[in-house]
């Protein structure tokens, strides 16, 4: 179930059945000549979708879509979000919830950059109920964060897939997911070095000069729509299990 296609009366009377949501998080970035900017967003929306279609007790809220990507400034269509103003948008999007009776918020996130900021954010939500006497008024609230590679089996699939070339920016895990999902987006292009460079992340204009095409340590190349399809299905099959144990308490 998801909420952009309900409408309020289908979200007051789940309510009733659950207090939980599951919020894709990631990033709007340059993956290298042949990934999509929006890979890291798509791959934990594609996978909380899949999870969720015929499914009337996960709902899935919008997708947070532009993470912390500072240093893929330097590249055309990256966007970012300053850290603290990522921790501000986080919290309303939360209290939002929270407001309606969501007490159990979990984030699948799809950005190794945005895990710092994410986990600043909850420390600044739950202060909320720390500092007012009592807690104030409204029910507890718990937020989790899970990268979707962590989901159990999920990382150790994809490195079957790819033993060589696997990478950790624009990896064929993450464009074979994006590339299952949209096969009319599919680019071709030439990779040079096929694999691609490994180094520190620093500030864009860096950052473009130690991996000129975009990649870390990747051969996207290798990625295809039937991976994605095996990654997408396993990762689905573990985040209602690693959901629903979390809603439940
Ligand atoms: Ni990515």
């Amino acid at each position: 179930m998801r909420l952009h296609l309900s409408a309020w009366p289908e979200i007051e009377a789940y309510l009733t059945r659950s207090k939980g949501i599951i919020v894709p998080i990631g990033s709007t970035e340059q993956h290298g000549p042949n990934g999509l900017i929006g890979t890291d967003a798509l791959c934990p929306e594609i996978i909380a979708n899949h999870a969720a279609a015929d499914d009337d007790d996960i709902l899935i809220g919008p997708t947070f879509n532009v993470g912390c990507a500072q240093h893929h400034m330097a590249f055309p269509g990256s966007m970012t979000l300053r850290p603290s103003t990522m921790i501000a948008v986080l919290h309303d999007w939360v209290t939002s919830l929270a407001r309606h009776g969501f007490e159990r918020v979990y984030f699948l996130n799809g950005h190794g950059g945005n895990v710092a900021t994410v986990n600043a954010a909850f420390s600044e939500i739950y202060a909320d109920d720390s500092l007012t006497p009592q807690g104030g008024n409204r029910p507890q609230l718990s937020m989790m964060l899970r990268n979707w590679w962590e989901l159990d089996g999920v990382f150790a699939l994809c490195k079957k897939l790819y033993p060589t070339g696997h990478g950790s920016h624009a990896t064929p895990s993450e464009v074979a997911v994006t590339y299952f999902a949209y096969p009319q987006a599919i680019k071709e292009a030439a990779l040079d070095p096929e694999i691609a460079p490994s180094g520190p992340i620093r500030g864009a204009e860096d950052y473009r000069k130690r991996f000129p095409d975009g990649r870390i340590g990747s051969n996207p190349g290798l990625a295809t729509p039937e991976d994605g399809q095996k990654i997408v299905e396993l990762a689905a099959k573990k985040l209602v299990v690693d959901y629903k144990k979390f809603a439940d308490g």
